[in-house]
């Protein structure tokens, strides 16, 4: 087996046969206590200014969805560079206040949110909930008052298919995002009329790590057509906001999927669809892995390997328990060696120590020669890979390193095993 060809990236690269975050050779990273995740600044900022400009062709927020990654270090660099955000608990809307992003620049997009959610959201003064039932709205009716009303908008389901991976398309009417656009429409008159609240924009997200434009395109039209009549019935609406889906190369894609560029221009193209391009909305987008995934990767190293069954296992000190999604979506995460090797290269599955045949962060994927201690990096684990962790099995949360150049600094260290149960009684 040849060595593979890996997602190109700005960060991470070989220097003298040492894989490199930017300045900082990844074995200086790497400790004994666990798996570690190591950030770079400069894809960060990279990949926020490529989306800021892909929306240049309109006023717009990048609002970024703070599920892909919320470390306190991310946003507080991405609230800098002029980021919102896209929250979906009362957790990730004092994360992200918390980071310095203000009220102003956030957006809530949630299926469910309890009472208590929906009170702080309003006394907060987010730039919009997104109402995704009625019970929201008439929630938010009582909280809102006439000298400070709630700025809301609609999260439309367009019934549009994203083609992506079922669990991440949110955008069919078979599933249980947003409001059917009749749902929606019967609502304008009463939100036209109410003092408590303000219809200021309109939403939707038809799903994640998009392949083809042409899904976000048609539900842009839609929205923008949605957009139109909630003005015509004398909304004061100020933006439109067709969600996430921004997709990043892992390395597995069967296609080369759409340049950020294409992207932007896929959104301005929904608008004109409707003739909203002149309308003066603002535009909102709500990139997740756009922005954080290739910028990060799981660093783990080799605790043994073993051939059994006819293959061969990288017995790995990460797991579905930091990265969860080879394992929920069978998704592809390349898989670098640290140091590189001179040796035949063969197939491997590399699993983790969890009790799972299920806990696998490769299968059937070119590797060296490897031995234990060795250093592998699993790339692409920037989005969803810390935020879905968990603690299974007894294994406390791993650090987090950010680079940025030569410097490094732990942006969240490595929970204590004690950590495990401190909520707990005896
Ligand atoms: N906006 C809304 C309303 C969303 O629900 C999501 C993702 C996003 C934006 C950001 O999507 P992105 O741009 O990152 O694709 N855990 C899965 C992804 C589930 C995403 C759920 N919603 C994964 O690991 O791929």
């Amino acid at each position: 087996m040849t060595r593979p060809s890996f997602p190109p990236s700005n960060a991470f690269h070989y220097e003298d046969g040492v894989l490199h975050c930017e300045d900082v050779p990844l074995t200086d990273l790497a400790d004994e206590e666990g798996p570690t995740w190591v950030y770079s600044a400069r894809v960060i900022d990279e990949s926020f200014a490529a989306v800021d400009e892909a929306m240049d062709f309109a006023p717009h927020l990048v609002a970024y969805a703070i599920k892909a990654n919320g470390n306190l270090a991310i946003l507080a660099r991405l609230a800098k560079a002029g980021a919102g955000a896209d929250i979906v608990s009362e957790g990730e809307l004092r994360r992200a206040l918390r980071a310095g992003i203000p009220a102003d620049r956030i957006v809530w997009s949630g299926v469910g949110k309890r009472d208590r959610e929906l009170e702080v959201a309003a006394a907060a003064g987010l730039r919009a909930i997104h109402i995704e039932c009625l019970e929201e709205l008439d929630l938010l009716e009582e909280f809102g008052s006439t000298e400070a009303p709630v700025r809301v908008a609609l999260r439309i389901n367009p019934d549009v298919d994203a083609g992506s991976h079922p669990y991440f398309a949110t955008g069919l009417h078979s599933t249980k995002f947003g409001l059917e656009l009749e749902v929606a429409r019967e609502l304008l008159p009463r939100l036209v009329k109410s003092e408590r609240v303000r219809l200021e924009g309109v939403a939707c997200h038809v799903g994640s790590q998009l392949d083809s434009t042409l899904p976000l395109r048609e539900a842009t039209r839609l929205l923008a057509e949605f957009a139109r009549e909630c003005l015509d019935a004398g909304a004061p609406l100020r933006s439109i906001d067709p969600g996430g889906g921004w997709p990043m190369a892992y390395g597995g894609e069967q296609m080369p999927f759409p340049a950020h560029r294409e992207f932007g221009a896929a959104i301005e193209a929904g608008i004109a669809d409707a003739g909203m391009q002149g309308a003066g909305l603002e535009v909102v987008t709500e990139p997740g892995r756009a922005l954080v995934g290739d910028a990060g990767i799981l660093l783990v190293r080799v605790l043994a390997e073993k051939r059994q069954g006819g293959r061969r296992f990288v017995i790995v000190d990460g797991a579905m328990t930091e990265l969860v999604r080879p394992a929920l979506y069978g998704a592809h995460h390349a898989v670098m060696p640290v140091m590189q090797h001179e040796g035949e290269w063969s197939a491997a599955d590399v699993v983790g120590p969890v009790c799972e045949s299920g806990d696998f962060l490769a299968q059937g994927r070119p590797l060296p020669p490897v031995k234990r201690g060795d250093l592998l990096a699993i790339r692409g684990a920037g989005a969803y890979g810390r935020e879905m962790s968990s603690t299974y099995n007894g294994r406390p949360a791993a650090r987090e390193i950010l680079v940025d150049g030569a410097t490094t600094r732990t942006v969240r260290r490595r929970a204590s095993i004690a950590s495990l149960w401190a909520q707990e009684e005896m």
